[in-house]
């Protein structure tokens, strides 16, 4: 018994700490987006009103065990059916206290539904298991990592090729549902420049928690310039060097069937690769983009990533071949 009783108490207390990470890129808790800031600002009160009724309730409860409970010569409680005050009472209170929750509550979901003016609009597709970013005014193609200027929303349309996704970056905005055959949409923004980390958020198969996602918010004119970089054709491969090498492989391994290399190929299966050397990150954003990550990836992509679509033809790549194909993969700036 009092093993027992240690045991929960020492996984009570586990439990506890553990949420005091100190680095916790997606905390809730911490907006940094004005869509954040007003979601995070209905938490507060609503929290102290439900703490309110939860103190009262568990105060009650302990006082009706201590005060009431049955003692060995206790007479018979007097028997009670019934009581049309405390019903009506105990149905009513909770409705009100419901009702005034819920009025700043629905206010502010139909203030965030608003098209907000001015925003930068991004079709967001979510595939097993990564996400594609279509800036269709812009004529930009990107994946895993969503591009943004401070000072101003991105508006997203949020649409499915396969399952049910879930978008969440969480010191942005909130979650939304990402459903195959219907368009969702969101919008948030981002006080400062920096890197905010989200996670895909609906099961949706075996690498399910390998479909992170990433929102960069820069400034205006880095944004501006980044678009540029985008809509620039694709670099093509010096001839003679590993990277011409490289793109040749690309072919012969049929890496084109499933890739788009702007002037290259048309796959449409796997991320648009024309300008892949200028993202942070690749696979659904669950590794930086470096060489010897390219190497593990391009070795075992389904050992590393169990489910994904990407299956290379005809065996793994040999060493060599994996050199000629990172070679080529970081020309595509
Ligand atoms: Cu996509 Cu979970």
């Amino acid at each position: 018994m009092r093993r027992n009783r240690r045991l929960a108490f020492s996984a009570s207390l586990f439990l506890f700490l553990v949420a005091c990470a100190e680095n916790a890129p997606q905390d809730t808790l911490e907006p940094q987006g004005e869509v954040a800031r007003r979601i995070d600002q209905l938490i507060n009160p609503v929290f102290i009103v439900a703490g309110l009724v939860f103190v009262l309730v568990e105060g009650l409860v302990l006082l009706a065990v201590f005060k009431f409970r049955s003692k060995p010569d206790s007479p018979e409680p007097e028997q009670i059916h019934g009581n049309t005050r405390l019903e009506v009472g105990w149905t009513l209170i909770p409705a009100l206290i419901l009702l005034a929750v819920a009025v700043p509550t629905i206010a502010v979901i139909f203030d965030l539904a608003e098209k907000p003016e001015n925003p930068v609009n991004v079709t967001v597709i979510g595939h097993q298991f990564w996400w594609e970013y279509r800036y269709d005014d812009l004529g930009v193609v990107t994946a895993n990592e969503l591009r943004m200027p401070v000072g101003r929303p991105v508006f997203l349309t949020l649409n499915s090729d396969d399952v049910i996704h879930s978008y969440w970056i969480p010191a942005l905005a909130g979650k939304t549902d990402v459903v195959p055959g219907r368009s969702n949409t969101m919008s948030f923004s981002a006080d400062a420049p920096g890197e905010y980390l989200g996670q895909c958020t609906e099961f949706c198969g075996d690498s399910h928690a390998n479909m992170r996602a990433k929102a960069i918010a820069m400034a205006p004119r880095d944004f501006d310039a980044w678009v540029a970089g985008q809509r620039a054709a694709s670099v093509k491969a010096a001839a003679g060097t590993p990277a011409e090498e490289g793109a040749l492989a690309f072919a012969q391994k049929g890496c084109g069937t499933c890739h788009t290399v702007e002037g290259v190929s048309e796959g449409i299966i796997g991320p648009n690769l024309t300008h892949f050397a200028t993202r942070t990150t690749f696979a659904g954003s669950i590794f930086d983009n470096n060489d010897a990550n390219l190497r593990k990836w391009l070795r075992d992509p389904q050992g590393e990533k169990p489910g994904n679509k990407m299956i290379i033809p005809g065996a793994p790549l040999t060493p060599d071949e994996i050199t000629k194909l990172i070679a080529y993969l970081n020309t595509l700036r």
